[in-house]
């Protein structure tokens, strides 16, 4: 093999897929074991999408958007059928370990599988610190409710209790009255000063719960896929009958005039809970991660992702008409929805129940993203772009342990200190970032549709379909969301300036650099408008990216700012590692 210093140097399909058959007992040539069937990896895909999403972050963009949000769920789940069929494509061509990372590595090269590879650990180890922390607060609430009470110090990240304390403080040094801070700033400020002294100013506030419950699963994942299997299959089961349940009863609850009116803060407030409800969606991809430990990967992932995708959206549309015609939007800004509605109505039982569940459905959302996480980090090490301990796997328990091991490390820390939201919106970012490249990478492994895989992405002719696709959409998009449409004029005329903060919040809220990621994806745009009418591309895969990528442009250009200080680091650690590490640049072929 040759070396190539290139930075576009790619991974033939042929060469990733040089992996020999299973070894008599099942083994798949890198070391790990071959269990999963089309069920198990149903379950797994079920088990990582329905979690702290549905459970918590919908009552917030309930709120925003009223009854209508069930209309984002479908929306969403649109862009997440186009992504996971162009991820159920990848999947049948080349099935191992590393799910988007290797797609890109084929498709687009080295530096952009590098860059996903990165932005996965916004999906995985980033998502899981979400869920931990949101598992803590249900747990907690839990153990409250039958009398047990651990400090409060002790079950709230260090993030939000010192931020609140600080803005207690600034409002006493500057001799303001007290009923001006929130009662989260005045909860913090209590938790603060209760908490034991450490040294200075700093005190013993973490997030036990969150950081324990990650370890006790980190601990489950590296002794074995098989014990792995089975938990999740137990909690998956679970989980579907206690949503079942909230359905069936809510359903006799509904008052249909709670749906009036439908989309109360017009497209602007629906569009506001875009975060939270991709949130809830991500993890269906997750089980392209264990392409190795399928029997039949080519032929059972395709199926999996879709029958997962299809039994969530279900179920989120439904449960999201239940709610907001159980009880007003107005009141479903709570961190723990689900089991708040049925405390309101009167059925603290069932509220009991749902709050049982969500801790366990949350688990089960952990322990997929705690096996996805190390299998991608594997794959990166076997092709030199991370020191080859990463891909070691333990003699007995056929696992990855050494990048097992860090994944607990890289999520269990952060989770006893950090803000939720700040990691949800990172979350979806990183992931909307992957889908749209994985779309992308379809679009240049197989425009036209013509691949020999067991499984590709239905071809429809993009010639008409998309230029009007998208000047419908345009057109939708300026008859409803007038509101919306009359601020980005302002913002990008600059009228509003470079940047406008919110005066109570602090956050951006427009100006002309909030619109910079709508003006970009505008241009995108017009280019595949006019490279599908000139090529006839392939329709479902350019729609996936450009919805994939408009969902982006909803996150604000804080979230970007993050996210690209992200991806600058990465690039750091790939000049100063993978580009000289990297097997393709010795010319070492992939083991
Ligand atoms: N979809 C997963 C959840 O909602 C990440 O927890």
């Amino acid at each position: 093999m040759r070396s190539d210093k290139s930075l576009f140097r790619r991974k033939t399909i042929a060469a990733i897929l040089q992996n020999p058959p299973a070894d008599a007992e099942g083994h798949s040539p890198g070391g790990l074991a071959r269990h999963l069937t089309v069920r198990d990896l149903t379950a797994l895909g079920i088990a990582a999408i329905i979690g702290a999403g549905i459970f918590s972050t919908i009552g917030k963009a309930s709120l925003d958007g009223g009854p209508a949000v069930s209309l984002l769920f479908v929306f969403t789940a649109v862009a997440c059928a186009f992504s996971a069929l162009c991820y159920a494509q990848f999947a049948a061509t080349i099935p191992v370990s590393g799910s988007a990372y290797t797609y890109a590595y084929a498709s687009f090269g080295e530096l952009a599988a590098w860059i996903i590879g990165w932005a996965l650990i916004m999906e995985y180890a980033v998502g899981n610190i979400v869920v931990a922390i949101s598992w803590s607060d249900y747990f907690t609430g839990l153990l409250d409710g039958v009398g047990l009470h651990i400090p409060t110090y002790l079950t709230t990240g260090t993030q939000s209790a010192y931020q609140n304390y600080q803005a207690v403080m600034a409002l006493m040094e500057a001799h303001q009255p007290l009923a001006q801070a929130s009662a989260a700033q005045l909860e913090g400020y209590k938790i603060w000063n209760s908490a034991p002294a450490l040294f200075g100013n700093w005190r013993l506030v973490a997030d036990l719960p969150a950081f324990t419950i990650t370890v006790l699963i980190t601990a489950l994942v590296y002794v074995g896929i098989k014990e792995s299997k089975t938990a999740s299959n137990i909690l998956v089961l679970l989980k579907l009958i206690v949503v079942a349940v909230v359905i069936a009863v809510g359903a006799f609850y509904v008052q249909p005039a709670n749906w009036h009116p439908f989309a109360p803060n017009g497209v602007g407030g629906v569009l506001k809970g875009v975060s939270a409800v991709f949130f809830a969606y991500i993890g269906f991809d997750a089980i392209s991660t264990t392409a190795e430990e399928c029997r039949n990967p080519q032929r059972d992932l395709p199926k999996a992702m879709m029958y997962a995708l299809i039994i969530c959206t279900v179920l989120y549309v439904v449960i999201t008409l239940v709610l907001t015609g159980m009880v007003s939007y107005k009141e479903l800004g709570v961190g723990d929805p689900l089991s708040f509605v049925f405390a309101r109505i009167g059925l603290p039982r069932l509220s009991g129940l749902v709050a049982v569940s969500a801790v366990f459905a949350m688990a089960s959302v952990l322990l997929v993203f705690q096996l996805g996480q190390p299998r991608i980090w594997l794959t990166m090490a076997r092709d030199g772009l991370l020191p080859s301990v990463f891909a070691s796997i333990h003699p007995r328990f056929h696992t990855p342990s050494f990048a097992t091991i860090v994944t607990g490390f890289f999520v269990a820390v952060p989770a006893l200190i950090l803000n939720m939201d700040l990691v949800v919106d990172l979350t979806s970012i990183g992931t909307l970032f992957a889908f749209a490249l994985v779309c992308g990478g379809i679009l240049i492994i197989d425009p036209y549709g013509r691949s020999e895989a067991r499984f590709k992405v239905p071809y429809l002719n993009g010639q008409w379909v998309v230029p009007l696709t998208l000047l419908a959409g345009g057109l939708l998009l300026f008859r409803y969301n007038a509101a919306d449409n009359q601020a980005f004029w302002l913002d990008v005329s600059g009228q509003h300036g470079w940047l406008r903060e919110d005066a109570l919040t602090g956050k951006v809220v427009g100006g002309f650099a909030h619109q910079i990621p709508t003006l970009v994806f505008f241009l995108f745009c017009l280019v595949l408008a006019v490279l599908s009418f000139r090529k006839r591309l392939s329709t479902l895969p350019v729609l996936g990216l450009l919805i994939n990528l408009y969902l982006m442009t909803q996150l604000g250009i804080s979230n970007w700012t993050l996210f690209f200080v992200w991806l600058l680091i990465g690039l750091a650690v790939y000049f100063g590692y993978g580009y000289q590490h990297s097997k393709l640049s010795r010319g070492v072929p992939a083991a």
